[in-house]
């Protein structure tokens, strides 16, 4: 039997690492930018990542009041405490630990995220990823998943991978379904030299983001410090491993290589359709 029609395993080097950096937006809320930043402006389709994590009230409380977004989706994971949000059409919810929320703003939503509580840790993420030019006037909608509906899978390390979006290589499927960038969103939990591989188109946008402790990237098992995070190369094959134990989130998603418009909570194609965007919103016309 001839092999050479196989597809080739093309492991994915870590490319570039960025720490991001601090800052704080809503009503005072501190965090870390870490895609959206003069270093990583973007990662398309993902157009920004921040990372919030704080036992002191002051720096979350305030949380995010009453604000507009359109033309993208905003992602937000838990990983401990609850915000509360609320849109004006009446939409409201809390997301609770290890609980998502994959909001489609698309022609435009006013919503408030606040924190759901006034003391203890507050832990976790917010992604926005770009809507194509065809579905940023679409009609705003949210896919919301407890804990319990995320999908895990147990490796044979005992690690843990707790999939969003996208399928393992196991199988594992995760709830949220996006045909625009097909992503794949997993937060991997590895004990101590345990490892995980994962198949990933070969030309999406993939990153690595490390929760606690440190990984180890692709053949040359590349050292991808905590709290930083790792672009990966081309290739249609991730391989981490954790010598002393890690928890790590992996995210891809395809291209969408068009134009790109920012203007404060809106992502449009031209400049334009910013202008629009905020006459809108001053004009209730959300
Ligand atoms: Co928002």
């Amino acid at each position: 039997m001839q092999t050479e029609h196989m597809p080739h395993k093309l492991t994915r080097e870590l490319q570039t690492t960025t720490p991001g950096m601090p800052t704080s937006d809503g009503d005072g809320v501190k965090m870390t930018r870490i895609i959206g930043t003069p270093q990583l402006n973007m990662l398309d389709p993902f157009l920004l990542l921040d990372a919030f994590e704080s036992d002191n009230p002051d720096d979350y409380i305030g949380g995010f009041p009453s604000h507009p977004h359109r033309g993208f989706e905003t992602v937000t994971y838990m990983l401990a405490g609850s915000m509360r949000h609320k849109d004006t059409t009446g939409s409201e919810g809390v997301i609770e630990p290890l609980g998502v929320q994959w909001m489609t703003a698309g022609r435009g939503i006013v919503h408030s995220e606040m924190p759901e509580q006034k003391e203890g840790l507050l832990k976790g993420f917010q992604l926005w990823v770009n809507l194509p030019k065809k579905a940023k006037m679409t009609e705003p909608g949210y896919q919301e998943f407890p804990a319990s509906e995320i999908a895990e899978q147990v490796l044979d390390n005992s690690g843990l991978v707790r999939v969003i979006a996208g399928t393992t290589d196991e199988g594992t499927t995760g709830p949220v379904k996006n045909h625009f960038v097909d992503p794949v969103y997993m937060d991997i939990e590895l004990p101590g030299g345990g490892s995980f591989e994962q198949t990933l188109r070969q030309d999406d946008n993939a990153f690595i983001y490390v929760i606690e402790g440190t990984v180890n990237v692709g053949d040359i098992q590349s050292r991808l410090p905590e709290k930083h995070l790792g672009i990966l190369g081309k290739g249609n094959n991730v391989k981490t491993t954790a010598p002393d134990g890690a928890r790590f989130l992996l995210v891809a998603g395809k291209p969408l290589n068009e134009s790109v418009a920012r203007g404060g909570p809106f992502v449009m194609n031209t400049r334009e359709e910013i202008l629009q965007a905020f006459s809108d919103f001053q004009n209730n016309r959300f």
